[in-house]
């Protein structure tokens, strides 16, 4: 009995991955295609041997979208359960590229719905009850929200407004169809904004950190009055734990940290804790913030209730966002060889397109460094 992680090299897949391994909780298949946000560093610790059968952890680099791979690891190794990490999951570039996240997110959580459901078909007695589909998603499928409205529920309506949101909305459909239709064992969790160890320094928390780090302008999009609801890394992968032990096949569970913050005031936290923890002699990195052209159709607002989660399956987050920051700053400090790994050509070609033509609105606050 084994269980399939898919995208297990990425930032929320290699908590989940490393977790699972280290506390030996059962066989882990971690199938990963290694795009430029997967990392097999993220997974340093574990052993990482591919196509070796005999351990409790097996990498195998590969694509979602290859059926007839996907196919037979899950009746090599008797997968009894997926959880579906894998996917193109940066705003910014689904702006830029929507074609890939079209690609992955929707042809290839097809791809691998088809082929668990052929499998899922074949099994039989307890193997066939107990098997579970676990469809990692988004809170951004919901939409946006006004500054006084009601947090997203379970039953909110979707209105996806990126391409990235458009796509992990059409990913959703498709997981709640297989399970309408073909009775596959689908659950779906749609999670608010991630932080911590090892996220890709393409989103705000970590871009913010090492644009501090190097004396480079903090780029905040239009007047960084946009709310997000910030949930620790570890929190998500219980959360997803939980839900796949406890949940009921079939439902929906939001997960959410309960802790709205404003861009801004996320980038001054960020600030004040490199300003105690790596002072500058420049004075404090605040010095740096500069607000910048907005990003396109930028949600205003997201919230989660996920009063379902705690209620019906007792998961609740332990981390609160002060101490989470901390700990996620702390890690980028004391990791500077994982940040030089990852920071590579590719990924300085990302930070000229997404931010070089980008319009300062607002300059530097205090001056340029
Ligand atoms: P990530 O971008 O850090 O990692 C994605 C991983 O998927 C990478 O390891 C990549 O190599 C792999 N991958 C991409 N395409 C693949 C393919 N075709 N086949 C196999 N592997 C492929 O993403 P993340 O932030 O860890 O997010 C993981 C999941 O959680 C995504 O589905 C995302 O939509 C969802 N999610 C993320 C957040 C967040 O704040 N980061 C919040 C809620 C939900
Ligand atoms: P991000 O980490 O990309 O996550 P998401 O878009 O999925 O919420 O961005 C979080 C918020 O920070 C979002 O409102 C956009 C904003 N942002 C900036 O203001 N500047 C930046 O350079 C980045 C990457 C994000």
């Amino acid at each position: 009995m084994s269980l399939l992680v898919t995208g297990g090299a990425g930032f929320i897949g290699s908590g989940f991955v490393l977790e699972w391994v280290q506390s030996r909780r059962g066989r882990l298949l971690n199938l990963d295609a290694l795009t430029y946000a997967g990392h097999p560093g993220n997974l340093a610790g574990i052993c990482n041997r591919e196509n070796d059968n005999s351990g409790e952890y097996l990498f195998i680099h590969g694509d979602i979208r290859d059926s007839a791979l996907v196919t037979r690891l899950l009746r090599d190794h008797n997968v009894t359960a997926i959880v579906h990490f894998a996917a193109e999951s940066h705003v910014d570039r689904s702006i830029v590229d929507p074609g890939a996240f079209l690609d992955t997110n929707v042809m290839g959580t097809f791809s691998l719905l088809q082929a668990a459901r052929e499998h899922w078909q074949q099994l039989r007695g307890r193997d066939r009850d107990e098997f579970r589909f676990l469809h990692v998603s988004t809170d951004e499928v919901y939409g946006t929200l006004g500054p006084n409205d009601p947090a997203f529920t379970e039953q909110t309506a979707y209105a996806p407004n990126s391409p990235y949101a458009a796509s992990k909305a059409g990913s959703d459909h498709l997981a709640r169809a297989y399970h309408h239709t073909y009775g596959l064992p689908v659950m779906i969790s749609n999670c608010s904004n991630n932080y911590g160890p090892r996220q890709f320094p393409e989103k705000l928390v970590p871009l913010m950190v090492l644009h501090a780090l190097e004396g480079k302008p903090l780029p905040i999009y239009g007047d960084g009055a946009q709310v997000r609801d910030w949930l620790y890394v570890s929190d998500h992968c219980e959360a997803l734990r939980t839900i796949l032990r406890d949940g009921k096949t079939g439902e929906t569970y939001n997960v959410g940290g309960r802790s709205e913050m404003a861009n801004l005031q996320v980038v001054e936290m960020l600030c004040d804790l490199l300003d105690e923890l790596r002072p500058s002699p420049m004075g404090s990195y605040r010095r740096l913030i500069s607000f910048v052209q907005d990003r396109a159709g930028h949600d205003r607002r997201y919230a989660i209730n996920c009063g379902k989660i705690e209620r019906e399956l007792g998961w609740t987050p332990k981390e609160n966002f002060a101490g989470g920051l901390r700990k996620t700053v702390e890690w980028y400090l004391a990791n500077s060889a994982w940040v030089e790994s990852v920071t590579s050509g590719q990924y300085r070609n990302w930070i000229r397109t997404n931010y070089e033509s980008r319009e300062v609105l607002a300059g530097i606050i205090g001056g340029a460094p």
